[in-house]
């Protein structure tokens, strides 16, 4: 018998919108023929893989989805408000926004262990997910975003699969829903625009779940926290000003936790760093760096430095990986 988490030969590459169209059906058929009259919970981060997952579900079993959305308050400016437009009035679905922003800057004030950081935000994140699903009732199944690449990542042991380890003991009896699960990347792309999600969603760059939290360097305070968000807005838009939005692999700011002397209207400014991070890689194991026109550094070095208060200096980080990571934390 067919193994359910194998790819099958016979299944033909998703390129096409005519080929999402058909997998969509039957995916929806599938759903439907699984869920019965069930609910299923869902927990939407904004990612294309949870979105697609979403809208999936969605369109076979309308509002008994459940999609919870977390903000942690380490998304990038203008992702809890997307997810909201898009799951709150494009799709029917019972979404429930939790804003927890507090709960996980107060948890992880004054630590600095990048481990440790990552710790608290799984953590917590569980923990807030999990109260959510105990005040919804009648609920048997859980929805995913698995990618096939995940599941091929943790038979390997490179990766632990998803979330389904740390889930609460009175979760871990639901029954997985995994619609994108034989699919890769970019098939999940062509299904999310097959599904109507928006581009900004469909074409987003890789995202760590512990969020610009790896990106405010050292112990996080709400201040340097709001320069990575703003930095990195001000980032997306001039890439996507010059044409490169689509181009880079992945493009974002860090904000160090360190001063540098500075002059700001005649006055001695004492002001953290941003550096700028641009990276291409094909299996994320090699990374190179995207050389920036001059003018485009031009113009984040001075909107950077006028708009976002605390920072005085902008450094652009052109290390390959090895020897640096991705992210710096
Ligand atoms: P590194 O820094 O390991 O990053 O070279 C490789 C890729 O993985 C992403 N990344 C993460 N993704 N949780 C995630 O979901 C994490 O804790 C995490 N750390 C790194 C990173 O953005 C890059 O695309």
């Amino acid at each position: 018998m067919q193994d359910p988490n194998v790819r099958p030969e016979s299944m033909k590459r998703i390129t096409t919108e005519e080929l999402a169209r058909a997998f969509i059906e039957e995916q929806v058929a599938s759903i439907r023929a699984q869920v019965g009259k069930g609910k299923v919970l869902l927990a939407l981060s904004g990612g294309v893989d949870s979105s697609v997952c979403a809208a999936l579900i969605s369109k076979a079993i309308g509002s008994r989805l459940c999609c919870v959305h977390v903000n942690h308050g380490l998304l990038r400016k203008g992702e809890p408000e997307q997810v909201c437009r898009v799951f709150g009035e494009q799709f029917d679905v019972n979404l429930i926004y939790v804003d927890a922003v507090d709960r996980f800057l107060d948890a992880l004030a004054g630590v600095s262990d990048p481990e440790r950081k990552r710790k608290i935000i799984g953590g917590i994140f569980i923990e807030v997910f999990a109260e959510e699903a105990r005040k919804l009732e009648g609920i048997k199944f859980l929805g995913q975003g698995t990618i096939y690449p995940d599941i091929l990542e943790s038979k390997d042991g490179i990766k632990a699969h998803h979330n389904v380890g740390g889930l609460p003991e009175d979760m871990k009896d639901f029954e997985l829903v995994e619609p994108v699960k034989l699919l890769y990347k970019d098939e999940v792309r062509v299904v999310g625009k097959a599904l109507g999600l928006p581009d900004s969603m469909v074409y987003r760059q890789p995202f760590p779940g512990p969020g610009l939290g790896v990106r405010c360097v050292g112990a996080i305070t709400r201040d340097r926290l709001e320069a990575v968000r703003e930095s990195d807005a001000i980032l997306r838009e001039e890439f996507a000003k010059a044409g490169l939005e689509g181009k880079v692999w992945q493009y974002f700011t860090v904000v160090p936790d360190f001063k540098s002397t500075g002059i700001k209207d005649g006055k001695r400014t004492f002001a953290w760093p941003c550096i700028i991070r641009a990276i291409n890689t094909v299996d994320v194991v090699e990374v190179t760096p995207e050389y920036l026109p001059k003018e485009l550094i031009e113009t984040l070095v001075r909107r950077i430095t006028t708009e976002v208060p605390g920072i005085n200096r902008v450094l652009v980080d052109y290390t390959p990986k090895p020897p640096a990571t991705v992210e710096y934390e």
